[in-house]
């Protein structure tokens, strides 16, 4: 089927489907999502449901970094930060620890940025190590638990492993002193050293206001069957090939460079999010890590995203149904991608258009300010309040201890 007929067929039913949503939207308030069959956001309201106590920490983990490098504020890490601004003015903040059923700790790990704006974790196990430090000195709480009811924001490639290239990652594993504590992060793989059981996956920071002052008519046609910007290969890092994204993203360049269903390229045009809005499918392939913003930007511009990253575990899994809306493809079935995506009854794909021009299924990949009801600050305290009440054993005897602040690398014991 060319192009064209495509975007016209897509455009005529996309019309009326989205005139359902808004309808189905407000009825589906309130209600646990049945998992894969109701195809909306689980749409709850977190505020009632839990309290959080924020410490406050000194400037010099949060603010004074943030003004050497306002760079961070922009940057697919950048959760972390707008996290802490929004816990403060939050109505699940409370100013009493004594009744808090979370602890959070504000402290910028990732805001360690290269001239080029590549990020460095190699300070942050110290900086973390330090701010724990701190807190288990002048308040009571961690003791208490060692860090069983307090949560983190390590938005960092492999979260609390804290290092970008895999292997590495692998080796150092998750900082042992956070080995009892909730990590808030965007990496999320199954069965992978650096995702802990219990971990809340939250979508990458992708800038609200700028996407927005990009966004198209919705009447222009998807005339793109498929899109992707990017990398293919990484020769600086990855002379030999086969490491970078496991060879996928090799696999689809080599497969379909010259398929003119495919519009992809290492280009990245000023157009990037004009025509991901006219596209169908946006490829999703891992990288060095599994996730990217692609998936945020996907979502946000209504093109369905084709997830090819094996056992990735994708943001806030438990409230949005993934499987409804995106594509996922086995890396090594990349060389049928164009097999596997044809195949897809034009319904299917009406379907999944609609749901993702569902408002609350945007809203929950985006971290706004100020905050909007049911966005990603929203989902990760909704996934907070999902593990209250606390198990009773997190709490520790008297004089009991379960970590060992000798343990780990010796060059992230040196003080910060
Ligand atoms: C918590 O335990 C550590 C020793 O593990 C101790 O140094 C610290 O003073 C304790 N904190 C409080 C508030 O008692
Ligand atoms: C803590 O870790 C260090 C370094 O691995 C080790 O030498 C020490 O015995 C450990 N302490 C305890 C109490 O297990």
């Amino acid at each position: 089927m060319s192009n064209l007929i495509w975007g016209l067929i897509l455009l005529v039913f996309s019309a009326f489907f989205l005139n359902l949503d808004a309808f189905e939207l407000r009825k589906g308030q309130k209600t646990e999502r049945i998992s894969g069959s109701a195809g909306d956001v689980l749409e709850d309201d977190p505020v009632g449901r839990l309290k959080v106590f924020v410490y406050e920490l000194p400037s010099k983990y949060n603010k004074k970094i943030l003004q050497k490098d306002p760079r961070c504020l922009n940057h697919m890490f950048a959760a972390e930060i707008y996290m802490h601004r929004f816990l403060l003015s939050s109505p699940v903040r409370t100013l009493n620890p004594e009744e808090a059923d979370w602890f959070y700790t504000p402290v910028y790990t990732t805001c360690d940025l290269t001239p080029n704006g590549l990020p460095l974790p190699f300070k942050s196990p110290r900086m973390m190590r330090s701010a724990i430090q701190l807190i288990s000195s002048n308040w009571p709480y961690w003791n208490r638990t060692e860090g069983a009811d307090h949560f983190f924001i390590v938005p960092h490639d492999f979260g609390a492993c804290f290092h970008y290239q895999e292997e590495k990652a692998i080796e150092r594993g998750i900082l042992l002193l956070l080995q009892r504590a909730t990590l808030v992060q965007t990496f999320g793989q199954r069965n992978h050293v650096c995702l802990k059981e219990g971990s809340i996956t939250v979508p990458p920071y992708a800038p609200p206001q700028k996407m927005q002052s990009h966004l198209i008519p919705p009447s222009i046609p998807r005339s793109i069957f498929v899109y992707f910007r990017g990398l293919f290969y990484d020769v600086g890092n990855d002379p030999e090939g086969g490491y970078y994204a496991r060879g996928a993203r090799a696999a689809v360049w080599e497969n379909f460079k010259d398929n003119p269903l495919f519009d992809i390229s290492t280009e990245h045009p000023t157009t990037y999010y004009e025509d991901m809005q006219r596209a169908v499918f946006c490829l999703c392939p891992l990288g060095w890590a599994p996730w990217s913003p692609r998936l945020v930007e996907a979502v946000i511009f209504g093109c369905i995203p084709v997830i090819i990253a094996d056992d990735i575990v994708l943001p806030f899994a438990d409230a949005i149904p993934w499987e409804d809306i995106g594509v996922y493809v086995d890396e090594k079935d990349v060389p049928n991608l164009d097999t596997i995506l044809t195949s897809i009854p034009t319904e299917v794909i009406l379907r999944k258009q609609r749901l993702l021009a569902n408002p609350s299924m945007k809203q929950a990949m985006l971290f706004p300010h100020p905050a909007q009801p049911g966005d990603a600050f929203h989902q990760i305290l909704n996934g907070l309040a999902r593990k209250l009440p606390h198990d009773k054993s997190v709490y520790l005897r008297k004089g009991e201890k379960v970590l060992n602040w000798t343990a780990g690398p010796l060059a992230d014991l040196k003080p910060w």
